[in-house]
Protein backbone atom coordinates (compact mmCIF):
# COMPACT_ATOMS: atom_id res chain seq x y z
CA UNK A 1 0.00 0.00 0.00
CA UNK A 2 0.76 3.79 -0.46
CA UNK A 3 1.89 5.45 2.08
CA UNK A 4 0.90 9.45 2.74
CA UNK A 5 2.40 10.06 6.44
CA UNK A 6 4.56 8.00 8.14
CA UNK A 7 5.70 9.41 11.87
CA UNK A 8 8.05 7.05 13.21
CA UNK A 9 9.11 7.95 17.56
CA UNK A 10 8.44 11.51 17.19
CA UNK A 11 9.05 13.24 20.19
CA UNK A 12 8.91 17.16 21.03
CA UNK A 13 9.43 19.75 23.71
CA UNK A 14 7.88 23.28 23.76
CA UNK A 15 9.02 25.87 26.06
CA UNK A 16 10.58 23.19 28.00
CA UNK A 17 7.90 20.90 28.45
CA UNK A 18 7.55 17.69 26.67
CA UNK A 19 4.01 17.97 24.16
CA UNK A 20 4.69 14.91 22.03
CA UNK A 21 6.17 11.40 23.34
CA UNK A 22 6.82 8.77 21.12
CA UNK A 23 4.34 9.29 18.51
CA UNK A 24 3.78 6.37 15.22
CA UNK A 25 1.52 6.96 12.73
CA UNK A 26 1.28 5.80 9.24
CA UNK A 27 -1.70 6.21 7.04
CA UNK A 28 -2.45 4.82 3.93
CA UNK A 29 -3.56 6.19 0.37
CA UNK A 30 -7.79 5.72 0.46
CA UNK A 31 -7.71 6.35 4.40
CA UNK A 32 -8.88 9.42 5.84
CA UNK A 33 -8.37 10.39 9.37
CA UNK A 34 -9.24 12.07 12.17
CA UNK A 35 -7.21 13.16 15.47
CA UNK A 36 -8.67 13.95 18.56
CA UNK A 37 -7.53 14.28 22.39
CA UNK A 38 -7.89 16.66 25.10
CA UNK A 39 -6.99 20.70 24.97
CA UNK A 40 -3.95 21.14 24.81
CA UNK A 41 -2.62 16.91 24.85
CA UNK A 42 -0.70 18.03 21.51
CA UNK A 43 -2.83 17.35 18.33
CA UNK A 44 -2.37 21.32 16.85
CA UNK A 45 1.91 20.45 17.56
CA UNK A 46 1.61 16.85 15.77
CA UNK A 47 -0.03 18.72 12.47
CA UNK A 48 2.38 21.26 12.56
CA UNK A 49 5.39 18.80 12.14
CA UNK A 50 3.41 17.16 9.34
CA UNK A 51 3.10 20.66 7.73
CA UNK A 52 6.84 21.62 8.42
CA UNK A 53 6.08 24.67 10.69
CA UNK A 54 7.98 22.88 13.79
CA UNK A 55 11.11 20.27 13.41
CA UNK A 56 10.61 16.98 16.26
CA UNK A 57 13.76 16.64 18.59
CA UNK A 58 13.48 12.77 17.79
CA UNK A 59 11.95 10.47 15.73
CA UNK A 60 11.54 10.69 11.74
CA UNK A 61 8.99 12.40 9.30
CA UNK A 62 8.24 11.28 5.90
CA UNK A 63 5.14 12.78 3.90
CA UNK A 64 4.17 11.11 0.56
CA UNK A 65 7.45 9.15 0.46
CA UNK A 66 9.94 12.32 1.04
CA UNK A 67 11.77 12.46 4.35
CA UNK A 68 11.77 15.44 5.94
CA UNK A 69 15.48 17.07 6.08
CA UNK A 70 15.76 16.29 2.11
CA UNK A 71 12.57 17.52 0.96
CA UNK A 72 12.58 21.71 0.87
CA UNK A 73 9.38 22.98 2.90
CA UNK A 74 8.24 25.05 -0.04
CA UNK A 75 8.04 22.13 -2.12
CA UNK A 76 6.46 20.31 0.72
CA UNK A 77 3.38 22.83 1.43
CA UNK A 78 3.06 22.79 -2.39
CA UNK A 79 2.21 19.42 -1.88
CA UNK A 80 0.17 19.73 1.63
CA UNK A 81 -3.05 21.91 1.87
CA UNK A 82 -3.94 23.01 5.28
CA UNK A 83 -6.30 24.68 7.11
CA UNK A 84 -6.17 26.10 10.80
CA UNK A 85 -7.76 29.12 12.98
CA UNK A 86 -3.96 30.30 12.64
CA UNK A 87 -3.69 30.93 8.99
CA UNK A 88 -6.87 32.48 8.72
CA UNK A 89 -5.94 34.87 11.72
CA UNK A 90 -2.98 35.86 9.46
CA UNK A 91 -5.15 37.05 6.14
CA UNK A 92 -5.07 40.52 6.40
CA UNK A 93 -9.07 42.19 6.09
CA UNK A 94 -8.36 44.33 3.36
CA UNK A 95 -6.50 41.43 1.05
CA UNK A 96 -9.24 40.19 -2.11
CA UNK A 97 -10.24 36.84 -1.60
CA UNK A 98 -8.40 36.28 -5.20
CA UNK A 99 -5.23 36.82 -3.38
CA UNK A 100 -6.35 34.80 -0.30
CA UNK A 101 -6.77 31.47 -2.81
CA UNK A 102 -3.63 32.04 -4.68
CA UNK A 103 -1.42 32.36 -1.58
CA UNK A 104 -1.56 28.55 -1.16
CA UNK A 105 0.49 28.28 -4.54
CA UNK A 106 3.41 29.04 -2.57
CA UNK A 107 2.30 28.78 0.59
CA UNK A 108 2.52 32.62 1.86
CA UNK A 109 -0.46 34.16 3.50
CA UNK A 110 -2.59 36.44 1.32
CA UNK A 111 -0.50 37.88 -1.74
CA UNK A 112 0.01 36.75 -4.95
CA UNK A 113 1.43 38.55 -7.36
CA UNK A 114 0.63 36.53 -10.80
CA UNK A 115 -2.80 37.29 -12.24
CA UNK A 116 -2.28 34.78 -15.55
CA UNK A 117 -5.16 33.81 -17.04
CA UNK A 118 -4.25 30.05 -16.14
CA UNK A 119 -4.19 31.17 -11.76
CA UNK A 120 -7.15 33.14 -11.95
CA UNK A 121 -8.94 29.97 -14.16
CA UNK A 122 -7.25 27.64 -11.19
CA UNK A 123 -8.52 29.98 -8.36
CA UNK A 124 -12.37 30.07 -9.74
CA UNK A 125 -12.47 26.48 -9.94
CA UNK A 126 -11.12 26.31 -6.33
CA UNK A 127 -13.92 28.75 -5.40
CA UNK A 128 -16.75 27.18 -7.49
CA UNK A 129 -15.78 23.94 -5.89
CA UNK A 130 -16.95 24.96 -2.81
CA UNK A 131 -20.05 27.21 -4.35
CA UNK A 132 -18.52 30.31 -3.56
CA UNK A 133 -17.68 32.04 -7.12
CA UNK A 134 -19.83 35.13 -5.51
CA UNK A 135 -16.96 35.84 -3.20
CA UNK A 136 -14.36 36.09 -6.26
CA UNK A 137 -13.51 40.27 -5.71
CA UNK A 138 -14.79 40.46 -2.34
CA UNK A 139 -12.10 41.44 0.62
CA UNK A 140 -11.39 38.49 3.03
CA UNK A 141 -11.77 40.92 6.07
CA UNK A 142 -16.07 41.40 4.92
CA UNK A 143 -16.65 37.55 5.05
CA UNK A 144 -18.33 35.30 7.43
CA UNK A 145 -17.09 33.01 9.16
CA UNK A 146 -18.42 29.94 7.06
CA UNK A 147 -17.38 32.00 3.85
CA UNK A 148 -13.86 32.51 5.12
CA UNK A 149 -13.47 28.67 6.07
CA UNK A 150 -14.51 28.18 2.23
CA UNK A 151 -12.01 30.69 0.52
CA UNK A 152 -9.58 28.95 2.67
CA UNK A 153 -10.33 25.55 1.93
CA UNK A 154 -10.05 26.75 -1.76
CA UNK A 155 -6.54 28.14 -0.71
CA UNK A 156 -5.53 24.76 0.69
CA UNK A 157 -7.04 22.82 -2.35
CA UNK A 158 -4.88 25.27 -4.96
CA UNK A 159 -2.13 22.52 -6.03
CA UNK A 160 -4.60 19.85 -6.13
CA UNK A 161 -2.32 18.31 -2.71
CA UNK A 162 -2.14 15.00 -2.10
CA UNK A 163 -2.96 15.66 1.19
CA UNK A 164 -5.06 17.78 2.90
CA UNK A 165 -5.01 18.68 6.91
CA UNK A 166 -8.01 20.50 8.41
CA UNK A 167 -7.19 21.49 12.58
CA UNK A 168 -10.82 22.22 13.92
CA UNK A 169 -12.04 23.69 10.66
CA UNK A 170 -15.79 23.95 11.79
CA UNK A 171 -15.71 25.18 15.23
CA UNK A 172 -17.07 28.42 14.24
CA UNK A 173 -19.88 27.27 11.97
CA UNK A 174 -23.60 26.93 12.51
CA UNK A 175 -25.49 23.18 11.91
CA UNK A 176 -26.78 24.12 8.41
CA UNK A 177 -22.88 25.39 7.16
CA UNK A 178 -21.18 22.85 9.22
CA UNK A 179 -23.72 20.46 7.35
CA UNK A 180 -22.79 22.25 3.96
CA UNK A 181 -19.03 21.58 4.58
CA UNK A 182 -19.59 18.06 5.15
CA UNK A 183 -21.15 18.01 1.63
CA UNK A 184 -18.47 19.63 0.42
CA UNK A 185 -15.92 17.23 2.24
CA UNK A 186 -17.72 14.10 1.05
CA UNK A 187 -17.82 15.23 -2.47
CA UNK A 188 -14.32 16.26 -2.36
CA UNK A 189 -13.40 12.60 -1.40
CA UNK A 190 -15.72 11.39 -4.35
CA UNK A 191 -12.80 13.01 -6.49
CA UNK A 192 -10.48 11.03 -8.95
CA UNK A 193 -7.47 12.62 -7.89
CA UNK A 194 -8.91 12.73 -4.16
CA UNK A 195 -6.67 14.16 -1.11
CA UNK A 196 -5.93 11.99 1.92
CA UNK A 197 -7.73 14.41 4.68
CA UNK A 198 -7.09 14.20 8.24
CA UNK A 199 -9.64 16.38 10.42
CA UNK A 200 -8.62 17.68 14.00
CA UNK A 201 -11.91 18.26 15.93
CA UNK A 202 -13.55 18.00 19.19
CA UNK A 203 -16.93 16.92 18.34
CA UNK A 204 -17.77 13.16 17.03
CA UNK A 205 -20.46 14.46 14.72
CA UNK A 206 -17.59 15.46 12.77
CA UNK A 207 -16.31 12.32 12.01
CA UNK A 208 -18.60 11.48 8.75
CA UNK A 209 -18.99 8.38 6.83
CA UNK A 210 -15.74 9.40 4.31
CA UNK A 211 -13.18 8.83 8.08
CA UNK A 212 -12.02 5.59 8.17
CA UNK A 213 -9.41 5.81 10.72
CA UNK A 214 -8.33 7.74 14.15
CA UNK A 215 -5.86 8.87 16.24
CA UNK A 216 -6.48 9.88 20.13
CA UNK A 217 -3.96 11.14 22.14
CA UNK A 218 -3.43 11.32 26.00
CA UNK A 219 -0.89 13.92 27.37
CA UNK A 220 1.09 13.77 24.26
CA UNK A 221 1.04 10.11 24.25
CA UNK A 222 -1.08 7.38 21.79
CA UNK A 223 -3.97 6.62 23.73
CA UNK A 224 -6.24 4.87 20.84
CA UNK A 225 -4.84 4.46 17.20
CA UNK A 226 -6.94 2.62 14.02
CA UNK A 227 -10.18 1.88 12.69
CA UNK A 228 -12.52 4.32 13.17
CA UNK A 229 -15.46 1.12 14.12
CA UNK A 230 -13.23 -0.07 16.62
CA UNK A 231 -11.88 3.55 18.69
CA UNK A 232 -15.12 5.24 18.47
CA UNK A 233 -16.56 3.93 21.84
CA UNK A 234 -17.38 4.93 25.18
CA UNK A 235 -14.39 2.77 27.21
CA UNK A 236 -11.77 4.80 25.23
CA UNK A 237 -13.41 8.20 25.00
CA UNK A 238 -13.94 7.88 28.83
CA UNK A 239 -10.70 7.42 29.08
CA UNK A 240 -9.22 9.72 26.94
CA UNK A 241 -11.46 12.67 27.98
CA UNK A 242 -12.15 11.64 31.50
CA UNK A 243 -16.16 11.44 31.08
CA UNK A 244 -17.44 9.41 33.75
CA UNK A 245 -20.02 6.33 32.53
CA UNK A 246 -23.44 8.04 33.68
CA UNK A 247 -22.33 11.26 31.92
CA UNK A 248 -21.24 9.57 28.83
CA UNK A 249 -25.04 8.04 28.56
CA UNK A 250 -26.30 11.38 29.58
CA UNK A 251 -24.60 13.31 27.03
CA UNK A 252 -23.55 11.68 24.35
CA UNK A 253 -25.46 9.02 23.13
N1 LIG B 1 4.79 27.98 20.90
C1 LIG B 1 4.66 27.33 22.05
N2 LIG B 1 5.51 27.51 23.09
C2 LIG B 1 5.40 26.84 24.25
N3 LIG B 1 4.44 25.92 24.47
C3 LIG B 1 3.55 25.69 23.48
C4 LIG B 1 3.62 26.37 22.23
N4 LIG B 1 2.60 25.94 21.45
C5 LIG B 1 1.94 25.03 22.18
N5 LIG B 1 2.50 24.87 23.39
C6 LIG B 1 2.07 23.97 24.46
O1 LIG B 1 2.06 22.65 23.93
C7 LIG B 1 0.96 21.92 24.46
C8 LIG B 1 0.15 21.31 23.32
O2 LIG B 1 -0.43 22.37 22.57
P1 LIG B 1 -1.26 22.10 21.25
O3 LIG B 1 -1.61 23.44 20.67
O4 LIG B 1 -0.51 21.16 20.40
O5 LIG B 1 -2.55 21.40 21.84
P2 LIG B 1 -3.92 20.96 21.13
O6 LIG B 1 -4.11 19.51 21.42
O7 LIG B 1 -3.92 21.39 19.71
O8 LIG B 1 -5.00 21.79 21.97
P3 LIG B 1 -6.43 22.44 21.51
O9 LIG B 1 -7.40 21.30 21.48
O10 LIG B 1 -6.75 23.40 22.63
O11 LIG B 1 -6.22 23.11 20.19
C9 LIG B 1 0.18 22.88 25.36
O12 LIG B 1 0.56 22.68 26.68
C10 LIG B 1 0.63 24.24 24.88
O13 LIG B 1 0.57 25.20 25.91
MG1 LIG C 1 -5.06 22.72 18.61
Amino acid sequence: MHEIISIKNVSVSRGGNPVLKNINWTTYAGENWFLMGQNGSGKTTLIEILVGYLWPQEGSVSILGEEFGHISLRELRAKVGYVSSWIMKRMQPYVLVEDVVASGIDGSVGFFEDKSGSIVNNVKEKLDFFKSSELFGRKFGTLSSGQQLKCILARAMINNPKLLILDEPFSLLDVGTRIDMYEHITELCAENQAPQIIVVTHHKEDIIPVFTHGILIKDGQTAAYGKKEDILNQDIFSKVFGISGQNYKKYFL
